[in-house]
């Protein structure tokens, strides 16, 4: 019995660690962030509230969203010297490689003036990295583009302030369309934090030796960029545009048939997931939200969405998915979502470390400030060779 929930021995004997951010029911679908529901949070607040949620447990009055928000505002730039970090990728060098790299460099520039173990250090770098994340990404999108690089405008919101930073140029502003910004500002919230999933495990055993958020963070950067993980929002869309360019719908039994087959290396990218063994709730709300952005743009009938539906209907009647409880997870939509608004392919998982950023930095937070924490030091089962001798070379 740990607070309101309970759980069998078996689990606790397997859990990581204990937290009091996220708690999801995989078999009920269910996502809860500081105990509220993920569907209410994604429809009645926004990004910086839910993150003011995430880092301190309560969600913020009047009062307090105000001073959260100008915090965040007031740090969204960057060192002027991270533009010339940024000029040691090749312009085609993949986003989330130039993130990783620039997440990192932040370090740099705070380290020295960060203890991880002074609270006020701690709740300053958080402010610092959700605020500068949005930057980050930009100047990594502008860079492969080939554009100036936006400053960021403090009079917009957050979400605004992301998009005009990525959309205008010096020569045409961003006139921020409120639908848009909305779905975007959804997309944060729907992937701001998730347990102990594979990237902010990462970041929580970095952290345990005492380095910076900074370096802590980038190597959730790096572990999110994986297929398996956060690069699978990415590779969704690429699978879906694949179909389309090879037959769409009608070849759609063709693919099933090649993801289920474990020889083939195909896997249904969007489909399954390690806890959710039910529909992710975040799946269902990119849905929602994919069909207000396309029918506000007038594509509803986009071809690539009519596909993933009837993938999704496909896959769901089949036995192998149903028989392995494999539905949709929060990559399957969101990529038709984030083509829709704009976001180049390449650059979904970046905005997936984006959103994410909070929920890493608070699991983070969390950790450290439990005065009782240790270095993580995960233990093995060795399976190798029992003790021998060295034979000599002219033996061996
Ligand atoms: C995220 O952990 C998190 O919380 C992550 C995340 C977050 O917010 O941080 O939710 C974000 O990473 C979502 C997951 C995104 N990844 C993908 O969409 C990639 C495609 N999905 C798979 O690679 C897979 O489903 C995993 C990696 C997500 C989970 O893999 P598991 O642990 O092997 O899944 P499982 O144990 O439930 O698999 C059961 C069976 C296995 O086959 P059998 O051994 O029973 O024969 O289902 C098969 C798997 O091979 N399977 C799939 C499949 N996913 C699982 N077969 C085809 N297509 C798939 N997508």
């Amino acid at each position: 019995q740990t607070g309101m929930f309970t759980y069998d021995p078996g689990f606790m004997s397997t859990a990581s660690c204990q937290s009091a951010i996220t708690y999801i029911d995989g078999d009920k679908g269910e996502l809860l962030y500081r105990g509220y529901p993920i569907e209410q949070l994604a429809t009645q607040c926004d990004f910086l509230e839910t993150c003011y949620l995430l880092l301190n447990g309560e969600l913020p009055n009047e009062t307090q969203k105000t001073e959260f928000v100008s915090r965040v505002t007031h740090h969204t730039m960057v060192n002027e010297q991270m533009q010339f970090f940024l000029r040691g990728f090749r312009r085609d060098a993949h986003p989330m490689a130039v993130m990783t790299g620039l997440v990192g460099a932040l370090s740099a520039f705070y380290h020295d003036s960060t203890d991880i173990n002074n609270p006020e250090h701690r709740e300053i770098s958080a402010i610092r990295l959700i605020a500068k994340m949005p930057t980050l990404v930009a100047m990594a999108y502008k860079y492969s583009a080939g554009q100036p690089y936006m400053y960021p405008k403090n009079k917009l919101s957050y979400t605004a302030n992301f998009m005009q930073m990525m959309f205008a140029t010096p020569c045409e502003d961003y006139e921020p369309d409120d639908v848009l910004v909305r779905a975007m500002d959804r997309i944060f919230i729907l992937h701001a934090d998730h347990e102990q999933n594979a990237s902010t495990s990462t970041v929580r055993l970095c952290g345990s030796s005492g380095t910076n958020p900074f370096a802590a963070i980038a190597a959730g950067v790096a572990c999110l960029w994986g297929p398996a993980h956060g690069g699978a929002n990415e590779a969704a869309l690429n699978m879906l545009e694949d179909i389309q360019r090879n037959g769409g719908i009608d070849k759609i039994g063709d693919f099933i048939k090649q993801a289920k087959d474990k020889n083939s290396g195909v896997k249904l990218m969007g489909f399954g997931h390690r806890v959710y063994k039910n529909y992710d709730p975040r799946a269902k709300l990119m849905q929602e939200t994919c069909r207000e952005v396309l029918g506000h743009l007038g594509v509803e009938n986009d071809p690539i969405l009519k596909l993933a539906q009837a993938l999704e209907k496909i896959a769901l009647e089949d036995e192998y998915f149903v028989s392995r409880k494999l539905y949709p997870n929060v990559d399957f939509y969101s990529g038709i979502v984030q083509r829709a608004i704009g976001i180049p392919v390449s650059l979904f998982t970046a905005i997936f470390a984006l959103a994410r950023t909070v929920g890493w930095i608070a699991q983070l937070n969390e950790m450290i400030g439990d005065p009782e924490y240790k270095i993580g030091r995960p233990r093995q089962l060795f399976t190798g060779s029992a003790r021998r001798d060295v034979q000599p070379l002219a033996q061996r």
